[in-house]
């Protein structure tokens, strides 16, 4: 058996003696890399941001910023990691190192305050330094203020008016690369002055050459500890046969789940299986009749690799959890849970989408409609995964995804309703909404829907049919919201699409 290692900061160390259930986050810290801190332990605050090699999109490797305490140290076998302290350089032994230009950047600027989430933000950042597309847009001369660097001229209070807006800096910076991170000092305006000054790689940068080679290729994985084991097999076929033996497996693409069952709830499973990547998850196709999507994918990956195409989708995606989610988390998983809150389900629901579920005998399709069967149930069997997801073309042209919560970004949702709708000479064809938050599992609005098609796309048909929206599900009342709110959330939202798509409010 060949023995688990990792890469980290460039230097290969074994993995054991850490436990199977082991975060990236306590593994780094157990080895004295205290940079990446914790915070939360469940995904929502990025002090435990590390940068890790991944397939890239537009060159062979991106740095892509995940949240160490959500992966398991084995689901690194033989993958590379770089941390805050690793994105330094020391130039001579014994000498201080020389500061990342993030780095620089935000000790100049006045970004680190309590420093407890700078590691964090440094990590997201350096990744957003990266980004093949940023480079590109800075070079081209967006951002003629961003030079990086501590000389550079300062953005000022917020210096967007030469090339970037409210949420990208005149050297192409997305400040989406920083939703995942929070600061509690509120010094967000010196963080986002930071990240708006940072220039582009240098030609002798090693992270950004780095990205112009392959990724470390994933490797089968059979690391174990007494009677727990973490598990990875090379193919579909293989992984399926391995299910069939360990139908109690935990299965885990992105880990985003499976990181908060360990660190807050303390489970510790017999058996892992990792599936995020298996080539054969992480296919996307565009077919004459519809898009395939992989359950293996990353968000982030679906997302630029669509690249709007699915415009629903395309609004999904900034809505869901943080930037640094997206880079772990899968549709298979948010399906795979079966959560009645998952941001993704009342979208697909809307787009029709059914699901490839595959077990060691073959596969078969179920349309997402069919699946849940109740409160994080549904109709996939032990021992079968979730392939791919199948969005039907053509798409319907009006759609909307609104995601009500407490906060714009990095939340969960109180209420979700996603709409698609065909509207033809000012008549509703088709319609299909898809909620979330309102029931024991994600539902589509039949009874709405009924009320909308055939019938004229007027304020009288959207106000008929809000107010048949606000009796659809059965909402409860918890600490996120009332069932009243939930419901009248509903109607609003039907509301709200109408003015969109009209630019009319109704009376
Ligand atoms: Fe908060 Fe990891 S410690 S996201
Ligand atoms: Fe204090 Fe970020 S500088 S939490």
């Amino acid at each position: 058996m060949v023995t688990a290692r990792i890469t980290v900061n460039g230097k290969e160390a074994p993995i054991a003696p850490a436990a199977p259930h082991t975060t990236v986050l306590d593994f780094l810290r157990e080895r004295g890399l205290t940079g990446t801190k914790e915070g939360c332990a469940e995904g929502e605050c990025g002090a435990c941001s590390v940068l890790v090699a991944r397939p890239g999109v537009n060159k062979p490797t991106d740095w892509v910023p995940v949240n160490a305490c959500l992966v398991p140290v084995a689901a690194l076998d033989g993958q590379e990691v770089v941390t805050s302290e690793g994105l330094a350089t020391v130039e001579a032994p014994g000498t201080p190192p020389v500061l990342h230009p993030v780095q620089e950047e935000m000790a100049v600027r006045g970004g680190s305050q309590c420093g407890y989430c700078t590691p964090g933000f440094v990590c997201s950042m350096a990744a957003e330094y990266y980004r093949p597309d940023r480079c590109a847009h800075a070079d081209a001369g967006a951002g003629t203020e961003a030079t990086g660097g501590a000389g550079a001229s300062g953005t000022g209070d917020g210096g967007t008016d030469d090339g970037g807006d409210a949420e990208h800096g005149p050297n192409g910076f997305d400040l989406h690369a920083l939703s995942g991170n929070l600061c509690r000092c509120t010094g967000y305006r010196p963080i986002r002055d930071a990240a708006f000054a940072v220039g582009t790689p240098t030609d002798d940068d090693p992270l950004a050459r780095r990205r112009e080679q392959d990724p470390p290729a994933p490797v089968a994985t059979e690391y174990r500890q007494d009677d727990r084991a973490f598990l990875r097999r090379s193919t579909l076929a293989e992984t399926l046969r391995l299910l069939r033996e360990r139908p109690d497996a935990v299965v885990v693409a992105g880990s985003t789940d499976w990181g908060v069952e360990v660190n807050i709830r303390s489970r510790r499973a017999d058996c892992v299986v990792a599936v995020d990547r298996l080539p054969e998850l992480r296919e996307l196709r565009v077919e004459s009749d519809h898009v395939e999507i992989g359950a293996a994918l990353t968000l982030t990956e679906i997302e630029r690799r669509l690249d709007g195409s699915v415009p629903l989708l395309a609004q999904l995606f900034p809505q869901f959890a943080s930037r640094l989610i997206r880079n772990g988390a899968t549709l298979g998983g948010n399906l795979g849970t079966g959560s009645p809150i998952g941001d993704s389900p009342p979208v697909l629901l809307a787009l029709e989408a059914s699901l490839v579920l595959a077990d060691a005998d073959g596969e078969r399709e179920v349309p997402l409609a069919e699946y849940f069967t109740g409160y994080r149930q549904s109709v996939r069997r032990p021992g079968e995964l979730i392939r791919a997801v199948r969005v039907p073309l053509p798409l319907s042209p009006v759609t909307a995804f609104h995601k009500i919560a407490k906060r714009r970004f990095d939340d969960i949702s109180s209420v979700a309703v996603a709409f698609a709708l065909d509207v033809e000479d000012g008549t509703v064809r088709k319609a299909r909404i898809g909620l979330g938050g309102v029931a024991a599992t994600p539902v589509r609005a039949l009874a709405t829907e009924a009320a909308l098609e055939g019938r004229p796309w007027t304020s009288g048909t959207a106000e008929a049919a809000a107010e048949v929206l606000r009796g659809e599900g059965t909402p409860m009342s918890d600490h996120r919201a009332s069932a009243g709110y939930r419901a009248a959330m509903l109607g609003q939202s039907l509301l709200k699409l109408y003015a969109q798509t009209t630019e009319a409010v109704p009376s």
